[in-house]
């Protein structure tokens, strides 16, 4: 059956230093409570191997995105084996705000996905509708485009590593949350058009995340609903007592 997960998702936020003591403080509090969901914190490239080496096996590590070419000229970019070896087991792909001002397209995104699987690391995949879309009630297409489009070139066995999650762009950072029964209806989406191409065996299998503006007060709501099997966590996961509170609504 398929996970619970709650990831965080520092974005360009925090020093290394101050990385680390962030990832200590969830390392400890996780000891505490045993929680009832996987927990994963993604954080940015430079504090990889430093968080790596203070944090323990319950909890996972991530990159917030990777390279869509192996290694070679160019300057600036960080490989999937360049995040691999720093012990992390997750990498962020096609983020919303990476489609937005960094320009990626699904092209680019099907590079990003093979070279992180090739590699060993679990992608979670964005995918969310802008405003704009919603209002002219595109939301439902435009999210089945962007998984089909970032990710049904794969096969059944590729796609079963897949962790998605669904950030309608309009409720991320705007403290606008989805209410539990648009996130609800949007997931039971994603999890039908996974069927129609890869079956029911893997649509059940593949966990679904909610995220844009998650914090402790709406996560219990959210994570009742069937088909939202966590959430995928930006501005809380900054705050030990706020992200563990999202934690603890599982
Ligand atoms: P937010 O960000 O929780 O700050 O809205 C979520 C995300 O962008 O992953």
């Amino acid at each position: 059956m398929r996970k619970n997960i709650v990831a965080g998702n520092w974005k360009m936020n925090t020093t290394l230093q101050e990385g680390v003591k962030l990832a200590e403080e969830v390392n400890n509090a996780l000891k505490e409570v045993k929680p009832n969901c996987d927990v994963i914190i993604c954080v940015p490239f430079t504090h990889l191997a430093s968080i790596n080496n203070v944090i323990s096996k319950g909890l996972g590590l991530g990159a917030e995105n990777c390279a869509d070419h192996k290694s070679g000229a160019y300057t600036g970019e960080v490989s999937a084996p360049m995040v691999a070896s720093t012990g992390a087991k997750y990498v962020i792909l096609g983020h919303s705000e990476r489609r937005q001002y960094y320009g990626e397209t699904a092209a680019t995104l099907r590079e990003k996905v093979a070279l992180a699987l090739e590699n060993d690391l679990t992608p979670i995949f964005c995918i969310g509708e802008v405003l704009e879309e919603r209002e002219a009630d595109k939301h439902f297409d435009v999210v089945k485009s962007q998984i089909v489009d970032g990710l049904f070139n794969l096969s059944a066995e590729e796609f079963s590593k897949i962790i998605l999650a669904y950030e309608p762009v309009w409720a991320i950072g705007t403290g606008k949350t989805a209410t539990a029964d648009q996130a609800e209806e949007m997931h039971a989406h994603i999890r039908n058009v996974i069927a129609e191409k890869y079956g029911q065996d893997v649509a059940q299998g593949t966990s679904i995340l909610y995220g844009g503006s998650c914090k402790p007060s709406n996560a219990k709501e959210l994570f009742a609903k069937p088909d939202v099997d966590g959430g995928l966590i930006g501005g809380a996961s900054l705050k030990c007592a706020d992200f563990m509170g999202i934690v603890n609504a599982f």
